[in-house]
């Protein structure tokens, strides 16, 4: 493992090559963000990125439906940075002269902050290679729907966007964080969530002869409360493996036991390898809990996306990229979010990080992510081009002098 924070004062290279581009980048998001489109429909958005990248001479490759990759230098792939570039089902309330045209719904997790950032280290690259040729290949994808489950990063990968990709890097808005600063982690930054249900069936009855019925009231209450106490004896509890129950429906009458029962929750988990078997194991013991009572059980457990974990060494690169394009203190750690993020599919074979972006105005206010009054303070798109046109950079460099001499 290098070291990569210990390098003399930072030079930031990315800058000047960027400055004059900011303006026609902030009008590109401020569009986006106007004409924003549901998972799998962004075909707009994929029009104006492959307009705007032909012009500069680039040859980006149309997914299926929509999305984009583009490669930007030549020789070998060094990393893969990736842009979803979806938006929300919500109405948007931030009043904002380029506020969505379309009604119901608007880009309230930042995705055209995503896809502007992502579209500038495109241009930015291509530029650089034009003045002088790059020693390696940074593929740009743009991805679409990541907004639904398990996410459009799996149909990218199925049409073989990591080809040849040794690693890959993202960025995601974070309100919390103050504009000019990064959110990085090494390990787990997103969560796990699946969803359960489990419909139990059986003969049903008079109270006063439970024997002579399949008792499922009794079998419910038993799947609620013992599944998640195996699960808490079976599973690390560092993973944060949690069941927890939302829904519980059985019977009409005090003394009548139902013929059909149903109860639905959540499995939330901190930990990639956990999630898999904690998944496993859940629908076993559900079933073997159930067994007993003689009732029939259908389980449906549908799973969400893994946790996104960072690599140690693709951290470190982004940190160091931060450091130089932002300053000293333009790193800060983020805390792991419980909500999911479909980068992870992209992370199932290969090291790779995500960062937070700081979108906050320092001493503005303060917003979420899905709310339909989310402003971001658009310095934050520069930031994010500089910071990831860096960090595909270093890795170039990487290519250049190996792994075991570089400098960074
Ligand atoms: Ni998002």
């Amino acid at each position: 493992m290098r070291n990569y924070t210990t390098e003399t004062e930072p030079t930031p290279v990315v800058g000047p090559w960027l400055d004059d581009l900011l303006p026609e980048l902030i009008e590109f998001r401020r569009d986006l963000h106007a004409h924003p489109e549901l998972s799998f429909q962004e075909f707009r958005t994929t029009d104006k990125l492959c307009e705007r990248l032909e012009a500069v001479g680039l040859k980006p490759r149309r997914l299926e439906g929509t999305g984009l990759i583009v490669d930007v230098g030549q020789g070998p792939i060094a990393t893969a940075i990736r842009g979803d570039i979806d938006a929300l089902p919500i109405i948007e309330e931030t009043g904002l002269p380029f506020a969505s045209k379309i009604h119901g719904v608007t880009h309230a997790c930042g995705h055209d902050i995503h896809t502007t950032a992502v579209l500038g280290v495109a241009l930015v690259l291509q530029r650089m290679h034009q003045e002088e040729p790059l020693s390696g290949t940074v593929r740009i994808i743009f991805q679409p729907a990541e907004e639904t489950m398990p996410g459009g990063a799996l149909s990218c990968i199925e049409q073989g966007v990591l080809e040849g990709v040794p690693r890959i890097m993202a960025l995601h808005c974070d309100p919390r964080i103050n504009v000019g600063q990064v959110g990085t982690r090494i390990g787990a930054i997103t969560s796990a969530s699946d969803t359960i249900k489990v419909e139990l069936t059986g003969r049903g009855g008079h109270t006063s002869r439970p024997h002579l019925t399949e008792e499922l009231v009794f079998a419910l209450a038993q799947i609620a409360v013992n599944v998640p106490a195996v699960l808490s004896r079976r599973v690390d509890v560092r993973s944060g493996v949690s069941v927890v129950w939302g829904q519980i429906h059985a019977g009409s009458a005090p003394n009548a036991i139902p013929a059909t029962g149903f109860m639905a929750g959540t499995m939330r988990c901190l930990d990639r390898d956990a999630w898999q078997s904690a998944g496993d194991l859940l629908d076993d013991v559900v079933k073997e809990i159930a067994a007993p009572y003689g009732v029939t059980v259908h389980l449906e457990h549908v799973r969400g996306v893994p946790p996104v974990v960072n690599s140690e060494e693709e951290t470190a690169i982004i940190e160091a990229a931060a450091r130089a394009e932002l300053g000293r203190h333009a790193v800060v750690l983020t805390p792991q979010s419980m909500g999911g993020e479909d980068f992870a599919w992209f992370l199932a074979d290969l090291p790779g990080a995500m960062m937070r972006l700081g979108t906050r105005t320092p001493g503005g206010e303060e917003y979420d992510l899905h709310r339909g009054d989310y402003i971001v303070d658009e310095r934050a798109l520069g930031c994010g081009v500089r910071v990831l046109t860096a960090a595909a950079l270093r890795t170039i460099r990487d290519l250049d002098e190996g792994p075991e001499n570089a400098n960074i």
